[in-house]
């Protein structure tokens, strides 16, 4: 069987940082509360006509370059999202056109802070089939755009972060290297406590406004913020040891471990909970923000550019968010 191997790898961020103090004179926070719960000094936030698409485009031209290959050798292309462009069609068609490729397939896939992960497992699969050669995997997040920016929101508002980040996965006949596993869970009982609920088929657009044009609170994200933590910090260690065991691997294995950048005071749980160094967990958070499905391969195109990540090292990607959705995957780089 084929192997998979992640070829190249690129980040694209908005220019415009947002930090904690200019977020404390559009509602009531403050840098040392954001600090302290999540660790976050500042994130970017679209202030122009860029989209998920746009900034899905220029990750994946990077991506295409670092790999060395010409854009037509891709033959798929799988985009994770929960901010699309439209509600339909989903942004993996735009990207197709963008980029100028031929009429590959392109995929859209629905698993929030999850979805890069649950992305690179389907690239995995279609590598290892032999069903492609080259495929563009991509998570792209425009948040900014549809939080509140009044102090209703801020429990959800000052976490999340705009961006994008691309991987290049490709067939390799070495089968030392590659995607060793990938491992995906859902629990859909605890959907509601990570959601945007409208406008949806269950809230059309007419029922969340009132006749003045009102809003209600469904049109923004809403999270139960200790709720979802809970669950993260027992999910996370979980998923990582399925990885771990299924490869008959241990956690003093791992070079890098690359979680989603969800808050860092999961990723320092998870770190001690592992028995990893703080060398061993990247962190960009500081930077970035929570940027859902554009966080992991952002943060593993920023480790590559660090020289965190070498040939032959074992890097692990974990992710928990709304669904829940959960998942790993184990790489020998
Ligand atoms: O990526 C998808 C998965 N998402 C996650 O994994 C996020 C998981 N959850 C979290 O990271 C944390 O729960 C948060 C960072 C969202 C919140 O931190 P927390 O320590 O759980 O705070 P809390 O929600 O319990 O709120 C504590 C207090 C409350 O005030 P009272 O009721 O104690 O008076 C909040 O109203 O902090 C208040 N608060 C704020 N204060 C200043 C909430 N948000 C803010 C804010 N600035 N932005």
């Amino acid at each position: 069987m084929n192997s998979a191997i992640i070829k190249g790898t690129g980040y694209y961020v908005p220019e415009n940082i947002v930090t904690n103090d200019d977020l404390s004179k559009l509602m009531d926070t403050n840098d040392e509360w954001i600090i302290e719960r999540t660790g976050i000094k500042e994130r970017r936030w679209i202030n122009n006509d860029e989209s998920t698409s746009s900034m899905a485009l220029e990750a994946s031209k990077k991506a295409i370059k670092d790999a060395g290959i010409d854009k037509h050798d891709i033959d798929f292309i799988v985009f994770a999202t929960l901010s699309p462009d439209y509600y339909f069609p989903g942004p993996g068609v735009t990207l197709q056109k963008e980029l100028g490729l031929n009429t590959i397939g392109a995929l859209d896939v629905r698993n929030q802070c999850s979805g890069f992960i649950y992305a690179l497992s389907v690239a995995d699969q279609y590598i290892k089939t032999g069903m492609y050669n080259n495929i563009l995997v991509v998570g792209s997040e425009y948040h900014s755009g549809g939080l509140d920016k009044t102090t209703r929101g801020r429990g959800v508002t000052v976490i999340f972060g705009d961006g994008a980040g691309a991987a290049i996965v490709s067939k390799s006949p070495n089968n030392d290297r590659g995607i060793l596993s990938t491992h995906l869970h859902s629990q859909g009982e605890h959907a509601e406590e990570l959601t945007l609920i409208g406008p949806s088929t269950r809230r059309w657009v007419p029922e969340i406004f009132d006749g003045k044009g009102k809003d209600d609170e469904a049109i923004y994200p809403y999270m139960n913020g200790t709720f979802v933590f809970k669950h993260a910090v027992t999910r996370f260690p979980e998923v990582i040891n399925e990885a771990l065991t299924k490869n008959k691997l241990q956690s003093t294995d791992i070079d890098l471990l690359i979680p989603h950048q969800a808050n860092l005071r999961i990723s320092q749980f998870v770190q001690k909970k592992m028995g990893l160094s703080e060398n061993q967990v990247f962190s960009n958070i500081q930077k970035y923000g929570n940027t859902t499905a554009a966080s992991i391969p952002i943060a593993l195109a920023e480790a590559k550019l660090e020289g965190k990540v070498k040939k032959g090292d074992l890097i692990c990607l974990a992710a928990f968010g709304s669904g829940f959705t959960w998942a790993s995957a184990l790489i020998r780089w």
